[in-house]
């Protein structure tokens, strides 16, 4: 069984979508666990059930703190527990930019609407204020920009005469506690899902100029410079040869670069069998957090050690300004 994503779950509150994540993790195959169950109210009824399920817990109240300061103490909580990924389930602070951007693709939260519908507070008097004949959920990954990072799942929840915010905020929550679960789950195994990466892989290595896809040896691999003269610039390797990784396999700029790389941060590179004697680095792609800017630009360094002379001698210009 591939090791499971270990993921912290911030409240504020009852905890219930807390409570949801955790149950799921129970049942089958789930590709996450919850390692960490932390809040900014040491009262919250949800610390209580995840330490009766033999979570770690961590609460500290952020009266009185700045709000740099109190995410660094829930940060440093989080990096204690080894957690690759922070689920907002009914965290009701605002989080600093820097705290977020460090966190970028690593942060999902939960909002209680169809989201870019009213975002913020309010969310259910909003819809029937307004209306409408559905309300409804939605889980999106966290940016800087208060719920507008990019929504991963929705569930519609529809408004029944009568309803009040309460009444539509519990049916809701029925509907989030379906979905949180499997969304989380989706989204964190998508960094062992071998044709997710290639598909992400794939969509920056022919986003480069006169490029092409071409398998060799059973590998997908990715050519510059046309149909006849092509040469490889970048390799899809799933699990080759024995090693765990599904990685991109690149060209480095000599074989001491290569053993500087592996040896400093051998949990991103490896020196792949065959390619790794010329010069080739493998890049680990199955693994949490990987900076698809840091593949981009990988990709495009490779590319340009391959492209022929017409295609870089416009780089190689600008480079002397
Ligand atoms: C949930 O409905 C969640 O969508 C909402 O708070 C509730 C928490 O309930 N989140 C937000 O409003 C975030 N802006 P819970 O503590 O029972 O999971």
């Amino acid at each position: 069984m591939a090791e499971k994503a270990r993921i912290a779950v911030l409240i504020s509150g009852a905890g219930t979508n807390m409570a949801a994540l955790v149950y799921a993790s129970r049942i089958g195959d789930c590709a996450y666990d919850v390692v960490l169950v932390a809040s900014n109210d040491p009262e919250a009824p949800g610390l209580k059930l995840a330490a009766a399920e033999g979570i770690a817990t961590f609460a500290l109240p952020h009266k009185g703190m700045t709000r740099e300061a109190h995410d660094a103490a829930m940060e440093a909580a989080v990096r204690e527990a080894d957690a690759e990924y922070i689920v907002l389930a009914g965290y009701m602070r605002i989080l600093s930019d820097a705290f977020v951007q460090r966190w970028q693709g690593q942060m999902l939260n939960i909002h209680p609407s169809l989201l870019p519908l009213y975002k913020g507070l309010d969310t259910h008097a909003r819809a029937l204020t307004a209306g409408d004949s559905h309300a409804g959920t939605s889980v999106h990954l966290v940016t800087p920009e208060l719920d507008a990072g990019e929504v991963l799942a929705q569930v519609r929840v529809p408004i029944v005469t009568g309803d009040t915010p309460e009444s539509l905020a519990s049916r809701v929550k029925l509907a989030e506690h379906q979905l949180y679960p499997r969304a989380v789950a989706e989204y964190v195994g998508r960094w062992r899902d071998p044709s997710a990466l290639l598909a992400r892989l794939r969509e920056h290595a022919l986003a480069l100029p006169e490029t092409d896809e071409r398998e060799s040896h059973g590998s997908p691999g990715f050519r510059v410079g046309g149909e006849k003269t092509g040469k490889y610039f970048a390799y899809f390797a799933d699990q080759h040869h024995g090693t765990p990784h599904i990685a991109l396999l690149a060209r480095t700029g000599s074989m001491d670069e290569l053993l500087n790389l592996v040896e400093t941060q051998p949990e991103v590179y490896f020196k792949p069998a065959y390619y790794g004697a010329s010069g080739w680095v493998g890049i680990i792609l199955n693994r949490p957090g990987v900076d698809w800017d840091e593949i981009a630009t990988w990709l495009q360094r490779s590319w340009r050690s391959a492209a022929p002379k017409r295609l870089t001698r416009l780089l190689d210009i600008a480079d002397t300004f």
